[in-house]
């Protein structure tokens, strides 16, 4: 089984979906532009039904687009799948994202319907987007929470109908990884004709396990992971893209999967999408927030000085965070301060540097220490 784990990115669809996240149309080209130099392979720009911002988004996100394909989501009725080929038509590489609840609860409240009606209704939606282009997507809504002879049963049908992709979302993100994987190898052994299509997986973060999910079913067969960048989504989030990639890529040693990520890109990437849509991303997130790379206690500071790969697993190069930074606080020791001080242009005498370093600790004891606040106490 091929070791590439391809990347379909959401973030202008499930991450704009989440409230305070929306986007213009010009600001979805620019994150559309920059998931493309950050290399992902999958762009989800919107879902064309949902209304006419939505509709013209994808369409845009479609012409600008060259290397990656772009998809665009679909329930299953004529109306969707038509406006989203309306919509994808001009993209180079278009793919049609289908999408019906499979499990119990959704398909009883929501849909009204009963599974072999849902299987029915899947294989005709599928049949029609391959009208438009052989490549079709079919997500099972709520998949981890619906049974799973009826998940085999309907995957079955619209991979002997043409899919390309079937993927298994955790919806409510309620599966764990043990759970999650079992489900992807029982896809892998009941459905006939499963090694010609690729099996996705897109996780919500509700439990905080959409990157141990995702990588779970990746172990288990899954190549194609959705995510988006910093994790923003519906509720607590989808699977973050960062962390997927960059666990890929940091214990490679364990997983051997590889993604086409220019990861020095996953940064900047970070930085637009929290300029476009004002929200920050919390100071202790995994690799892209703002303490990611940051080392404030002593004994931290002087192992990074002296080799950082004692505190670091990760170099801030690589996801394009231009270097670690030295925070410099209450916990800061006598090495750190030295290094910065030097780093600012003082050459203090050992008498001198004792005693900076002792006003230092003071005012560090109430707040934060800036580079002006070094200044002025050297001064
Ligand atoms: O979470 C979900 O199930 C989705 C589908 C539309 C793929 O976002
Ligand atoms: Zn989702």
């Amino acid at each position: 089984m091929a070791d590439r784990v391809y990347i379909f990115d959401t973030t202008l669809r499930d991450g704009e979906q989440a409230p305070g996240f929306s986007m213009t149309i010009e600001e979805k080209i620019r994150v559309a532009q920059q998931l493309e130099r950050l290399g992902v392979d999958v762009i989800e720009a919107g879902f064309p039904i949902a209304s006419e911002g939505d509709f013209e988004a994808v369409r845009e996100v479609a012409k600008v687009v060259t290397n990656c394909e772009v998809a665009g989501l679909a329930r299953t009725n004529d109306e969707d799948i038509d406006r989203a080929w309306e919509a994808l038509k001009d993209a180079k590489k278009p793919r049609i994202h289908v999408f019906i609840a499979t499990s119990p609860i959704h398909m009883k409240h929501k849909l009204r319907m009963e599974p072999d009606e849902v299987l029915e209704r899947s294989v005709k939606a599928v049949e029609r987007a391959l009208s438009y282009t052989e490549n079709v997507e079919f997500s099972a809504e709520d998949a981890t929470r619906s049974d799973p002879d009826f998940l085999c049963r309907i995957f079955q049908a619209v991979v002997k109908a043409g899919v390309k992709v079937i993927n298994v979302p955790d919806t409510v993100g309620y599966t764990v990884p043990e759970e999650y994987a079992s489900l992807i190898r029982k896809i892998r052994t009941e459905v006939e004709g499963i090694d010609r299509v690729i099996i996705s997986v897109h996780c919500h973060n509700d439990l905080g396990l959409a990157t141990a999910n995702s990588i779970a079913a990746v172990k288990a067969g899954a190549r194609q992971v959705e995510c988006t960048v910093n994790g923003i989504g519906e509720r607590a989030g989808n699977a973050s893209l960062e962390e997927i990639v960059m666990l890929l890529k940091t214990r490679k040693d364990v997983y051997g999967y590889y993604t086409g990520i220019d990861t020095r890109q996953i940064y900047p990437t970070s930085r637009l999408v929290t300029q476009i849509t004002g929200i920050a991303v919390q100071p202790n997130k995994a690799i892209v927030g703002a303490n990611a790379f940051a080392h404030e206690a002593g004994i931290h500071q002087d192992g990074v000085l002296k080799e950082k790969s004692t505190y670091e697993i990760m170099k801030p190069e690589d996801v394009g965070v231009p270097s670690s930074a030295l925070v410099l606080g209450k916990h800061s020791g006598r090495h750190a301060f030295r290094e910065r001080v030097k780093s600012m242009g003082y050459n203090l005498t050992e008498e001198q540097l004792q005693e900076a370093f002792r006003k230092f600790k003071a005012l560090a004891d109430k707040k934060e220490v800036y580079d002006e606040d070094i200044e002025a106490l050297i001064a």
